[in-house]
């Protein structure tokens, strides 16, 4: 079984690579920017009140991550593994991943960290364009992994494409900071756990999924 956790700054490629190790794993891929985007879409209170956090690229605080994962973790699809795709991104999420961990009786298997320059992750978000449909979500990047039907559609499910609105200056500067604060630590704890799974993320899209694959021992 795969229980794995994807761990790199914005822009390194987690959603990238979660999405081909889901089709190759046959595993959800489980992005809790996805589930706030999505709680945003519904207009729910909580996606309300998720909305101005996001846009100012800052973490969602406090326990509500936390919930949503529980919840997305105990549905049928995960029962043989997920890939954790931005959660946990503190030391506390990681203490909270160890309990969801252990209410599930499903450990760690790996924590792939994608080793990004904060130079190129800001390239690729500043480039990234994401499908509007929020059932679909497909990303792209105008130079490294543009769309191929049409220059402003999504390949997948024909909607427009749009650049999302964290990747505003602004608010990358911020989220890069964040993460060198708070998440940064993680890479060292899991190193002690044996769990971390370190790659290049700077190589091509297909190239860092054979490093990931080759790191697992798939
Ligand atoms: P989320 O949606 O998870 O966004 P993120 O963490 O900012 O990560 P990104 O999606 O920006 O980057 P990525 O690493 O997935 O890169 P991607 O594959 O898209 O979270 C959004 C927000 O939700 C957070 O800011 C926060 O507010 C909230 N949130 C989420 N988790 C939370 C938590 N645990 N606690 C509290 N709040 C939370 O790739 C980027 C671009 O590069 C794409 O255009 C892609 O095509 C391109 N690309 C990818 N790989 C390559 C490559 N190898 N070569 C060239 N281009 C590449």
């Amino acid at each position: 079984m795969h229980n794995l956790v994807m761990i790199g700054p914005q822009g390194s490629g987690k959603g990238t690579q979660s999405e081909l190790l889901s089709l190759k794993l046959n595993i959800p891929q489980v992005t809790l920017g996805t589930l706030f985007r999505a709680e945003i879409g519904r207009k729910s209170d909580l996606g309300l009140e998720a909305q101005g956090y996001m846009d100012r690229g800052e973490l969602v605080p406090g326990e509500v991550g936390s919930k949503i994962m529980l919840e997305r973790l105990s549905k049928p699809d995960a029962m043989n593994g997920a890939i954790l795709d931005g959660f946990p991104r503190t030391l506390d999420q990681a203490d909270s991943l160890e309990n969801i961990s252990k209410t599930l009786s499903r450990p760690l298997t790996d924590v792939i960290y994608l080793r990004v320059s904060d130079d190129e992750a800001i390239r690729r978000l500043s480039g990234r364009r994401v499908c509007t449909n929020t059932g679909c979500e497909q990303n792209y990047h105008l130079q490294y992994n543009p769309p191929h039907k049409s220059p402003d559609h999504c390949d997948k499910c024909g909607s427009p494409i749009a650049q999302r609105t964290d990747d505003t200056p602004d608010a990358i500067t911020k989220r890069l900071a964040i993460y060198h604060q708070e998440t940064v630590p993680l890479i060292e704890l899991y190193r002690g756990q044996g769990l971390l799974r370190e790659v290049d993320g700077e190589k091509p899209i297909g190239e860092v999924q054979t490093q990931i694959l080759t790191a697992m021992g798939v």
